[in-house]
């Protein structure tokens, strides 16, 4: 394994300082993901509510050997090295095509990053891993290593992003790909809202906790004193954006400060945590064109997209 590069951009404490003093309050998805929120999302991953990781994984055992005929990749890179049986499926795909040689996760938490490696390095022992600590809203100097490059976003995050940051993303992505290598994005799909919302309303509460989980996050990034029975979640189905639109609400009006920065929440003030977009097949296609990518394959099933494009 390699060293380290730690990329994770601007302090967190003034990013959340920053998107507390607007009129519509906003705070980075960064905040849902410490230990116990990316404990909290694997639980979410394994329930049944939650369909997209099952869907996307039946359509990776379905494709990941079609995408390295089709990419001829040597190295993998993945944003986000939490979903390890995904990746599994993919590298051993990799490896029984025989082009495979190298795997470079990226992930902005490096407790996740260097136990997912460590076990990655037992179980695919012919492998050159090289983790990397980087933060995928920005640009990451990749190693050098076997070209070309398959580049994948899986689990559907890119619907996390909006749509401006959507279009740079695969900008980036594709600067990060290189020219002549292929990136994979799995995306979420439209379809009956009262199923997505349930996946993100879940009858055992967990969804709620990993949310909720985000005031404690605050409390030790920024030495407030917040309590979460102040707060309740709230997930949004948004019909124009079709998206979910997920918040925290205030119970009551609370005062505190960040830094020496005053806060104001009013009562029933609502502060969006994350949106979740679910897309068309064509949007999909019109959002890499327009990012200069030809897409190459979109791979589906009833719920799920993956979308093989080429860096040109
Ligand atoms: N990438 C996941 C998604 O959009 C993240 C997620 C799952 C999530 N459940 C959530 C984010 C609940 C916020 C709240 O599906």
């Amino acid at each position: 394994m390699s060293a380290q590069v730690d990329l994770s951009g601007p302090a967190l404490i003034d990013v959340i300082a920053e998107g507390l003093s607007r009129s519509f309050k906003e705070l980075p998805a960064r905040v849902l993901y410490d230990e116990t929120g990316s404990r909290l999302f694997e639980e979410i991953t394994r329930l049944p509510e939650y369909y997209p990781t099952e869907a996307e994984r039946a359509l990776l055992v379905d494709c990941a050997s079609e995408v390295f005929a089709m990419s001829q990749a040597r190295t993998l890179v993945e944003f986000g090295a939490g979903v390890q049986d995904k990746t599994g499926l993919l590298i051993e795909a990799g490896t029984s095509f025989g082009s495979l040689a190298c795997y470079q996760p990226i992930d902005i938490s490096s407790e996740v990053l260097v136990e997912s490696a460590q076990s990655m390095g037992r179980v695919y022992t012919g492998l050159d891993i090289q983790p990397v600590v980087g933060d995928f809203t920005t640009y990451i100097a990749l190693p050098e290593s076997p070209r070309p490059r398959l580049t994948c976003f899986l689990g559907g995050t890119i619907g996390n992003l909006h749509p401006v940051e959507r279009f740079e993303f695969f900008n980036r992505m594709g600067q990060m790909t290189g020219t002549g290598g292929y990136m994979l994005v799995g995306t979420d799909l439209l379809k009956d809202v009262e199923r997505i919302i349930r996946a993100y309303d879940d009858s055992e509460g967990v969804t709620a906790r990993f949310l909720l989980n985000v005031v404690d996050v605050l409390n030790s990034e920024c030495d407030t004193n917040l309590d979460k029975d102040d707060f309740d979640y709230v997930p949004l189905w948004d019909a124009l954006e079709n998206r979910m639109d997920l918040r925290l609400r205030s119970r009551r009006e609370q005062n505190f400060a960040i830094r020496d920065q005053g806060i104001r929440l009013a009562a029933g003030e609502e502060i969006r945590i994350e949106v979740s977009t679910k897309f068309t097949l064509e949007q999909v296609r019109e959002e890499f064109e327009s990012a200069g990518l030809q897409v190459e394959h979109q791979f589906r099933n009833d719920d799920f997209a993956l979308t093989l494009a080429r860096v040109g």
